[in-house]
């Protein structure tokens, strides 16, 4: 990677109290990027602060809920405040949800959809004017490898972060003009506490949970993939053939998903 492309900018990232989001606001501060880090807890958001202290440029802790406007609102607001402007947009905070569709309810749907998709628009609706004026930005969604690839109780999960993804492709090119782009990028399966936020993953996990990702090796290539000007990435090895099998051989595909992915009772605790 380019030394510190992103030293100085002014990177806000939701989701930074755990998990990925925690280690992207340790990838960002280490090129010295000035990172404001969103999630509802704040003592989760002043322990992550507390442990980027040795690091370069400065943080900023805004707790708020990415499922309600006027918070996000605030945020951005904030932000404008203390930083001047926003050049990231790390659309990260997310939730799981584990079960058939036709035994979950509409209001475990709305919310899924209200964290994993609204949070993103109502913070793309929120900074995107921000950098339009400025001529220059990137927005990077985190999506998922269940943002291309659909599995058997995870019904509602894929459909939010194919949702998220609809929404980035058209923002691509919505916004190529006003040179700002869009980075998705699906992570595979992460060793994070993701299992324990999500609903009935604990009892119904489907995946295999004995090789997953570090959220630091994720995060290291997020920001590698946000500094050569990718437009998505995928990564594991898995991911990329399943991406694959599901454009040239979908049937190939359903059969292999179906033998693996199964519900494990008992998932091993990391
Ligand atoms: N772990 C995986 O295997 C995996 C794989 C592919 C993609 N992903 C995606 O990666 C992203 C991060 O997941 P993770 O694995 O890091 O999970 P995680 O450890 O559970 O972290 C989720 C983060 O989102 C925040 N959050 C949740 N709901 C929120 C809300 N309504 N408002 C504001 N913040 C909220 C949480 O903080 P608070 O609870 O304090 O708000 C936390 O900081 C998600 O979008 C997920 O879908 C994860």
């Amino acid at each position: 990677m380019k030394p510190a492309v992103f030293k100085d900018k002014v990177v806000l990232i939701t989701g930074a109290s755990s998990g990925i989001g925690r280690a992207l606001a340790m990838a960002f501060s280490v090129q010295g990027a000035q990172v404001a880090l969103v999630a509802r807890t704040e003592a989760h958001l002043r322990d992550v602060e507390q442990q980027l202290t040795a690091l370069p440029g400065r943080r900023l802790v805004i707790p708020a809920d990415v499922r309600n406007p006027q918070q996000v609102e605030h945020v951005v607001q904030t932000v404008m405040e203390q930083f001047k402007r926003v050049d990231v947009l790390v659309n990260n905070a997310g939730k799981g949800y584990c079960g058939e569709l036709a035994d979950m309810t509409a209001a475990d749907m709305y919310d899924l959809f209200e964290t994993n998709f609204f949070g993103p628009f109502h913070f793309y609706r929120s900074v995107v004017p921000h950098m339009i004026q400025r001529r220059s930005g990137l927005i990077i969604q985190v999506s998922s490898v269940s943002g291309f690839c659909a599995v058997p109780l995870g019904g509602a999960y894929c459909a939010t972060k194919f949702a998220l993804e609809a929404m980035s492709d058209s923002a691509r090119l919505e916004l190529q003009s006003h040179n700002i782009r869009v980075l998705v990028v699906r992570p595979g399966v992460t060793n994070t506490s993701f299992f324990d936020h999500a609903k009935n993953f604990r009892v119904r996990n489907p995946f295999s949970l004995s090789r997953m990702m570090s959220p630091d090796t994720v995060a290291r290539q997020v920001v590698q993939a946000a500094a050569s000007g990718r437009r998505e990435c995928v990564l594991t090895a898995e991911a990329k053939i399943s991406y694959w099998l599901k454009r040239i051989a979908p049937r190939l595909l359903d059969h292999i998903i179906i033998r693996y992915v199964k519900p494990r009772p008992t998932a091993p605790a990391r």
